[in-house]
C-alpha cells in the first residue's frame, strides 16, 4: 500500500473513532447476479440473472466515490461473466483506479481465466479440498486450480465460506494457500444462514473449533488475511452489526453493510469476518487496530 493511501485510511479511522462518524469507506458494487454455478450455500445467484449495464455501473462507481468510499469491491453473481458496451471486468478495475479508488478488489468463483494484474486482491472462492469443494460448488476444483496456476499475477487471496459441509477442510485450504504460487493469502467467513440455507449454519462450538484451527494455521505461518483478535466476537456473534462503514450497491439500490440487511434476523447470525473486523476497529478496539495495521500492511 502506498504511504499516501495509508495516511488517508489512518485519517478516516481516527475521525470515525473520535467523532463516532458513520461515513462509509468500503463499497461493493454487484455487477450481476448471473452465475455459471449454483453453490449449495448460496442464496444470491440467478435471481434476475441480469447483467447490469456499463453506464449504470460507472455511475455507481462515481456515486460511491463521491460518498467517500475508497476501497471498492466488484462482486456478483459471477464477476467474470460481466461484459457490456465493449467493456469487461478488467476495464472496470482500470476505471476504478483512474477514478481514484485506493484499493480495488474483485470476488470470483475462479472458473474463468484470471488476467487482472491491476486488482489489488482477487478474492477467489475455494471451499475445501477437491472433494468438499466439489460437493458445494460442482465439479470445478481442477479447472479453478488450473486458472490459479495460469493467472497473470500473484494477487489471489483464497476465500472460504465455512459451513457444515466443509468445516473440517480449513487446513486443506490453508495448505493450498501456502503452497500455491500466485496465492498471496487466505481469508475466511462463517456461513451466514439465509432462510433457505439454515441447515448449513455452524454452532457456537463448531465455530470455536474452526477458529482454533485457523489460529493454529496462523502460527504455522499460513498467510491468513483475518484478525485473530476478532475470533471471540465471531464465535459468540457479539460484534456490533451492521457495519456503517461498508455499503453495497446493487442495480441502483444502496444498502448499508450487505444486501442481506433486509433479511429479518440475519444480522444477529452474521458470519462475515469483515463485519466483525471493521465494526470492532471503528469502535476503537485497540487489539483489533494493532492487528489490522500489521495484517493490511502485509497483504495489500
Ligand atoms: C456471492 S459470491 C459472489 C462472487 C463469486 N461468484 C464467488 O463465488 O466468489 C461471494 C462470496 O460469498 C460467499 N457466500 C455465499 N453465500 C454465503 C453465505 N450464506 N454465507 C457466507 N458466505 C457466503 C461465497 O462463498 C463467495 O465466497
Ligand atoms: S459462484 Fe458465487 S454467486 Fe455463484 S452460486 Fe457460487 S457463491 Fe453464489
Ligand atoms: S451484518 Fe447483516 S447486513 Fe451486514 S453482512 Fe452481516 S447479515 Fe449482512
Amino acid at each position: 500500500m502506498k504511504l499516501s493511501a495509508f495516511a488517508q485510511f489512518a485519517g478516516f479511522g481516527i475521525r470515525t473513532i473520535l467523532f463516532r462518524k458513520k461515513d462509509p469507506i468500503l463499497g461493493t458494487i454487484i455487477l450481476t447476479d448471473r452465475c455459471n454455478l449454483q453453490c449449495k450455500h448460496c442464496s444470491v445467484n440467478n435471481i434476475t440473472a441480469v447483467i447490469y449495464p456499463y453506464r449504470q455501473i460507472k455511475e455507481e462507481m462515481q456515486q460511491l466515490y463521491g460518498m467517500g468510499v475508497r476501497i471498492l469491491f466488484f462482486c456478483g453473481g459471477e464477476t467474470f461473466l460481466w461484459r457490456d458496451s465493449g467493456k469487461c471486468l478488467r476495464d472496470l478495475v482500470l476505471e476504478a483506479r483512474q477514478m481514484g479508488y485506493l484499493i480495488v478488489n474483485v470476488v470470483t468463483n475462479g472458473t474463468f481465466p484470471i488476467n487482472l494484474p491491476e486488482a489489488d486482491l482477487i478474492l477467489l472462492s475455494l471451499d475445501g479440498d477437491r472433494t468438499r469443494h466439489n460437493q458445494i460448488r460442482g465439479d470445478t476444483y481442477d479447472s479453478i486450480m488450473e486458472n490459479i496456476n495460469n493467472a497473470s499475477a500473484g494477487n489471489i487471496c483464497l476465500y472460504m465460506a465455512v459451513n457444515q459441509l466443509n468445516k473440517d477442510a480449513i487446513r486443506d485450504v490453508c495448505m493450498t494457500a501456502k503452497h500455491t504460487p500466485n496465492v498471496r493469502a487466505v481469508s475466511f467467513n462463517f456461513h451466514t444462514p439465509y432462510p433457505d440455507t439454515q441447515t448449513l449454519a455452524l454452532s457456537r462450538e463448531e465455530k470455536a473449533k474452526c477458529c482454533d484451527v485457523i489460529a493454529q494455521m496462523m502460527q504455522e505461518q499460513v498467510p491468513v488475511f483475518n484478525l485473530r483478535s476478532a475470533f471471540p466476537y465471531l464465535i459468540d456473534n457479539r460484534f456490533p452489526t451492521p457495519c456503517h462503514q461498508c455499503v453495497v450497491m446493487e442495480n441502483g439500490k444502496l444498502s448499508t453493510c450487505g444486501r442481506c440487511i433486509d433479511v429479518p434476523g440475519l444480522c444477529e447470525k452474521c458470519g462475515y469476518f469483515f463485519v466483525a473486523e471493521y465494526t470492532l476497529l471503528f469502535q476503537g478496539n485497540l487489539k483489533i487496530i494493532a492487528e489490522m495495521l500489521r495484517t493490511y500492511l502485509k497483504f495489500i
